[in-house]
């Protein structure tokens, strides 16, 4: 698959589809997340399962149509999910809490059952992604509820059951708050994956990744991958993003150390306040690594 660094959304173009229901994701614009290897293993075999379709059903076996990832924000759920997709070469259809819930009562319930039933009538194949399944699939409440609310929620979720359940279509959910899921409806999904925290050769490589086109020296992504333990790969995107925007813009001229370009861009970025920061927020950078890197010529695999 070509790897692209676009996300955009395209507006959805398929007829049985209404554009209300989400934001289809084109194969060609995903981007291929680094994971750690067991979420890689976890997924591939997943991927293998679908394929052997045949050969299970003559064992009366079917594959996991569906996968619950969970995990901090901004390590890569929807990216998973949009390469999943590409790697089938079908479009995702991103589906947010915005699109399903409604304001008056029944209306998530129909909202719900309207973008089941337009899947199963769609001719072409497309993978559902549900992000923030927690908005819509929070556990249900026995509270007593004079507004009616809590039994509104508790419907929309009857609903949300029975559709996963009888779903034909390969259906990711997203949640960085698994806790507050309800349990009935994590049982649905065939897999859990705990999409977490990169580790250091991650770490190392989405740094790397997003360094390009700039060749950073090895000590120095050495240290930045130790001192960005805990930060999650769209912080460290965020981190590179910053340096090379930066010497594009001419902020950190030639002369001026690592650290100081470094410390220019992490005032300015951060992560949220309930994470502990890494080390390069609150220690920095030590002295003397050489700056600025040099610009690669031709431009690498990200990877
Ligand atoms: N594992 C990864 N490898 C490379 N880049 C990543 C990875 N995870 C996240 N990113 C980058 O960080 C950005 C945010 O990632 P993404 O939206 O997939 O995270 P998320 O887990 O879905 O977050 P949220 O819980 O907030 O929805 C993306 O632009 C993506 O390029
Ligand atoms: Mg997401």
């Amino acid at each position: 698959m070509r790897e692209t660094r676009s996300m955009s959304p395209t507006p959805l173009r398929r007829a049985t589809l209404p554009a209300d229901l989400g934001t289809i994701l084109e194969p060609g614009e995903a981007e291929e997340p680094i994971l750690t290897p067991a979420v890689r293993r976890a997924m591939i075999d997943w991927m293998a399962e679908i394929e052997a379709r045949d050969a299970l059903a003559q064992a009366g076996l079917k594959p996991r149509l569906s996968a619950l990832l969970e995990g901090p924000p901004g390590c890569g759920k929807t990216t998973l999910a949009h390469h999943i997709a590409a790697r089938r070469g079908i479009p995702m259809l991103a589906v947010g809490a915005e699109n399903l819930l409604g304001m008056y009562l029944g209306e998530s319930e129909g909202k719900v059952a309207k973008l089941f039933g337009a899947l199963e009538q769609s001719r072409s194949e497309v993978l559902l992604f549900l992000d923030e399944i927690d908005a819509i699939g929070g556990k249900r409440s026995n509270a007593t509820d004079p507004g009616g609310s809590v039994s509104a929620r508790n419907s929309m979720l009857t609903v949300l059951l029975r559709r996963v359940e009888q779903c034909r279509t390969i259906m990711i959910a997203a949640t960085n708050r698994p806790d507050t899921l309800d349990e009935a409806l994590w049982r649905r999904f065939g897999l859990q994956i705990t999409v977490d925290l990169p580790g250091d050769d991650e770490r190392y490589a989405i740094l790397k990744r997003y360094a390009a086109p700039f060749r950073f020296d090895e000590d120095l992504l050495d240290a930045l991958t130790d001192l960005t333990e805990g930060a999650a790969p769209s912080l460290l995107r965020q981190l590179m993003e910053g340096l090379k925007r930066d010497m594009i813009l001419g902020r950190t001229p030639a002369g001026i150390d690592a650290a100081d370009a470094v410390a220019a861009v992490t005032s300015a970025i951060r992560p949220h306040p309930d994470y502990e920061p890494p080390r390069l927020w609150t220690a920095g950078l030590p002295d003397g690594f050489p700056w600025p890197p040099s610009r690669e010529t031709s431009r690498e695999p990200g990877r």
